[in-house]
């Protein structure tokens, strides 16, 4: 499926529901715009388990340059999302948290800045321990602060989509966001909000220890990077926060509002598809 196809079908969901007054998508329960988009795909399902990886190589494939074609023999595998390492000892992030579970029950109750007194929930973040990309947001919208998870509404939809179009499922990666409480009127959060929850992020940083950040939007993009140019500008180009190598991309929303900027951001999908799983050999 192309990113015209995955729009399309977006679009035709995104309508149906709001003809029928649903103004979000409850995707963590159910996940039915994702499996609608994996249903859709041309790849053909592996066995359970490892589902995720085996679209994940056939579109890798794609990715190199070639057209998909599906023969009996499988494409080699591109690196799989890490296993846990046994060997290696358990990470400590900076505010002494040996896990992310450990991290988000530590600011269950975080009072640090005015968003929280407006919360209904505080939104720590989804997806695999060990995953490779770690996505970074803005803050929680309305819907997001119902459930608890990050990019559940609209902009979620697309995002959704667009990492199911990789091949990958939201819990082959790691989602979450710049400050963890919603800002009122989805307003981009203030600077004392940033600072607040900028433990919370450095310390998932470190933990996840992703090969790629994709950051989303400009208020990610200027909090790894403060003199960073605009969105428009950096967008596409890598960069290296610490130990880590960022990839800047359009926010889902701007896209929602921008279609015409979904092929764009389609590319920078593919670059960090192959960033963060790279090929032997290639
Ligand atoms: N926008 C964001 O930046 N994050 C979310 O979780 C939802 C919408």
């Amino acid at each position: 499926m192309d990113w015209r196809e995955i729009l399309e079908q977006l679009e035709a969901q995104l309508a149906s529901l709001e003809r029928q007054g649903v103004g979000y998508l409850n995707l963590a329960p159910d996940q039915a715009l994702a499996r609608q988009l994996s249903q859709a795909s041309p790849v053909p399902a592996a066995a359970t388990g490892t589902e995720s990886r085996g679209r994940a190589a056939q579109l890798a494939a794609r990715l190199k340059g070639g057209t998909a074609v599906v023969t009996g023999q499988p494409p080699p595998e591109p690196a799989p999302p890490p296993e846990e390492d046994l060997s290696r000892p358990p990470r400590v992030a900076s505010g002494g948290a040996a896990s992310l579970d450990e991290l988000s029950a530590e600011y269950g109750a975080c009072m640090a800045c005015a968003l929280a007194g407006g919360r209904n929930c505080l939104v720590f973040g989804a997806g695999h321990e060990r995953s490779a990309i770690m996505f970074i947001g803005e803050g929680p919208g309305a819907e997001e602060d119902q459930q608890g998870l990050p990019f559940v509404g609209r902009a979620g939809a697309l995002l959704t989509g667009m990492i199911q179009a990789l091949g990958l499922t939201r819990d082959d990666v790691y989602i979450t966001n710049v400050v963890k409480c919603r800002p009122p009127g989805n307003r981009n959060p203030q600077p004392e909000e940033i600072a607040a929850c900028r433990p919370i992020l450095q310390q998932q940083i470190e933990l996840l220890d992703p090969k790629l950040i994709v950051t989303l939007g400009n208020v990610p993009l200027k909090v790894l990077r403060p003199n960073a140019a605009g969105i428009t500008r950096e967008r596409g180009r890598t960069f290296s926060y610490g130990n880590w190598q960022v990839l800047p991309t359009f926010h889902p929303s701007y896209l929602l509002r921008n279609q015409a900027a979904i092929q764009t951001c389609w590319l920078d999908f593919k670059l960090a598809f192959r960033l963060a799983y790279p090929q032997p050999g290639g």
